[in-house]
């Protein structure tokens, strides 16, 4: 039996209101979220430009304590890395085409005590992750092409959750298996039902902000209710 992990919500800060984004982060955790989403993306490794450590840094001095999934979508990776590790991360995920020895990258993140993620790309097969499991915390599989929230959830990515999920059930590995794309309020149950147990949600979240005293409070138990099936 592989090990039972808990059902996460983590919104991504890709779609915050970033003028306000440590607000955004307290009324997120207020109405449930269990953790928080950082993309990171370099105009580069992919077409748009968001956060560094720094603001991680910034967040973490001015008292913001969330749990801060950190996705880095910038290659070069390592430096960054380094970098996260000191801004405050949490989660660590790296895409294995951006750095120059994933491996030691990703027992890097581990040894700091830090959740090592490894990202695969929807164009992508699992050979990576099938080579490098032994190293990570955290398999997150890209249901969109990474770059932008708000993308339409691509199908055909539903096969590799599932065969990732049986490999991971099958040897019985400690690895949470996380999904980013187009997760919304249709087709989380279907993910769960398919193995994952981490849900980044973006556009989805964000979109239905509401004007009560917690913007966020209905469409996250929206969320919670439809991964209780
Ligand atoms: C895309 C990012 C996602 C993004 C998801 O490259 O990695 O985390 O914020 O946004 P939605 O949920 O809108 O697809
Ligand atoms: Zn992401």
């Amino acid at each position: 039996m592989s090990p039972a992990f808990n059902d996460i919500l983590a919104p991504s800060i890709l779609s915050a209101n970033l003028a306000y984004l440590a607000q955004e982060i307290e009324d997120l955790i207020t109405a449930g979220a269990h953790w928080i989403h950082f993309d990171v993306m370099d105009n580069h490794y992919v077409p748009n430009l968001t956060f560094g450590p720094m603001l991680l840094k910034s967040l973490r001095d001015n008292n913001i304590c969330a749990f801060i999934d950190v996705h880095i979508m910038a290659k070069p990776v390592d430096t960054l890395v380094d970098e996260f590790i000191v801004a405050g991360a949490n989660a660590i995920t790296i895409h294995p085409a951006t750095a120059n020895n994933p491996k030691a990258t990703l027992n890097k993140i581990k040894s700091h005590n830090i959740s090592a993620g490894l990202a695969i790309n929807p164009t992508e097969p699992l050979d990576k992750f099938f080579a490098l499991h032994a190293q990570i915390n955290q398999l997150l599989i890209m249901t969109v092409e990474p770059g932008f929230s708000g993308q339409k959830f691509i199908d055909s990515t539903v096969a590799k959750i599932k065969q990732a999920a049986k490999f991971i059930y099958e040897n019985n590995l400690p690895i949470r298996l996380c999904v980013d794309g187009g997760v919304d309020l249709n087709n989380i149950a279907m993910l769960k039902q398919a193995g994952c147990n981490t849900f980044i949600a973006g556009s989805s979240i964000f979109n239905k902000k509401e004007k009560n005293s917690n913007p966020y409070a209905h469409i996250i138990s929206q969320f919670k209710l439809n991964l209780r099936g």
